[in-house]
C-alpha cells in the first residue's frame, strides 16, 4: 500500500524513496519539492514499463535493468557550442601555446559531463584553431564522459539539428568543421572528432582507469550534487590532474576546501585553476 499521492501526484513517501535512491546512483540531489519535475520525467517510463508508482520503479530498477534509464529521465543535459567563451580561448591562447614551449609533445583533456559533445567538439575545434594561427600545436588527446548513455550515443554520432548548432557556433565556424547532411543537419568534420574518445563514466566512481590529464573540465555537473559528493569529486579531480594542469568549473561552482591545492588564474570573467 502507498500513502496518498499529494496534488503533485506522488506521495511524500514514494518521492523521499526515489530521492535517495537518485542521490545513491548517480549523486543528484532533488530539493524537496521536485515532485512535479519527477513525475514529468518519469511519466514516459512509467508508462513503458507498466508499472504504477515510482516506488515501484525503484524498486523493479535492478531486477529489469532500468537504471540507466532513470538516470537518463534525470539528468539535466542542457549545453551549448563554447559555452562561456573563455575555456576555450584560454586553452587556443594560453594553454596550447604554454604546452608547446615546454616541449610537451602529448597532452590529455578530460571532458567530465560532456553531455551530447558539445564541449568536447569545442575543445577540440580550438586545437585546431590553435594550429592555423600558431602553427604547432602538441598532439592532443580529448576523453569525454558522462553517466548519460542516451547523451554518450548522440554526442558520438556528432550530427546536430541546425537548432543545437544555433546555440554558440558562429556561421564562420559552422562552415568551417561541419559538413551538410541531406536532413538539414551538420556533422562535425573527422580532423575535429578523431581526437574525441567518448566513455561512459559516473562521477561517483573513481577515475583511475582514465589516467592522468592535463586538464579537466568540469563544468556545470556539481552543481547538481551535495556539498559532501562535491568535495570528494574535487580530490579525485586533483589526483587525476598532472602537477600544473587546469582545472575548470561551471561559472556558478567553486573549489570549496580544495582551494590551496591550486593557483587562481582570473581570466576577466572566468577564473581558471592550475594545479599546485
Ligand atoms: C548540464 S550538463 C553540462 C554539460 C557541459 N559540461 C556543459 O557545461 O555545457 C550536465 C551533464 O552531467 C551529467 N551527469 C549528471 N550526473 C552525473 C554523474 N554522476 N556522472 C557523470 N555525469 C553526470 C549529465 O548526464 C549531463 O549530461
Amino acid at each position: 500500500m502507498h500513502a496518498l499521492k499529494g496534488h503533485n501526484g506522488i506521495s511524500q513517501a514514494d518521492y523521499d524513496e526515489f530521492r535517495a535512491y537518485l542521490q545513491e546512483v548517480c549523486g543528484i540531489v532533488l530539493g524537496d519539492n521536485k515532485q512535479y519535475l519527477v513525475c514529468s520525467r518519469l511519466s514516459h517510463l512509467l508508462a513503458e514499463t507498466g508499472l504504477e508508482t515510482v516506488s515501484a520503479l525503484v524498486r523493479e530498477a535492478q531486477r529489469m535493468g532500468l537504471k540507466d534509464q532513470i538516470v537518463d529521465a534525470m539528468t539535466t543535459n542542457e549545453t551549448l557550442w563554447f559555452r562561456d567563451t573563455y575555456p576555450f580561448t584560454y586553452l587556443r591562447d594560453n594553454m596550447l601555446p604554454e604546452w608547446r614551449d615546454n616541449s610537451k609533445t602529448k597532452v590529455r583533456i578530460w571532458s567530465a559531463a560532456c553531455s551530447s559533445g558539445q564541449e568536447p567538439y569545442s575543445l577540440s575545434i580550438s586545437v585546431e584553431e590553435c594550429k592555423r594561427r600558431y602553427g604547432l600545436t602538441p598532439s592532443v588527446e580529448i576523453v569525454a564522459t558522462d553517466v548519460s548513455s542516451t547523451m554518450l550515443n548522440r554526442a558520438r554520432r556528432g550530427e546536430y539539428e541546425r537548432m543545437a548548432l544555433g546555440r554558440g557556433l558562429s556561421n564562420d565556424r559552422l562552415q568551417t568543421w561541419f559538413e551538410p547532411q541531406q536532413n538539414d543537419c551538420w556533422t562535425v568534420k573527422p580532423a575535429i572528432k578523431s581526437r574525441v574518445t567518448f566513455r561512459t563514466l559516473n562521477l561517483l566512481e573513481n577515475y583511475i582507469s582514465l589516467g592522468k590529464f592535463d586538464a579537466i573540465y568540469c563544468r556545470n555537473v556539481l552543481i547538481y550534487f551535495s556539498v559532501e559528493l562535491k568535495t570528494e569529486i574535487l580530490d579525485k579531480m586533483y589526483h587525476s590532474l598532472k602537477p600544473g594542469g587546469y582545472l575548470f568549473l561551471g561559472a556558478s561552482e567553486g573549489l570549496n576546501h580544495m582551494a590551496d591545492h591550486y593557483e587562481m588564474i582570473h581570466s576577466n570573467p572566468g577564473i581558471i585553476y592550475k594545479a599546485k
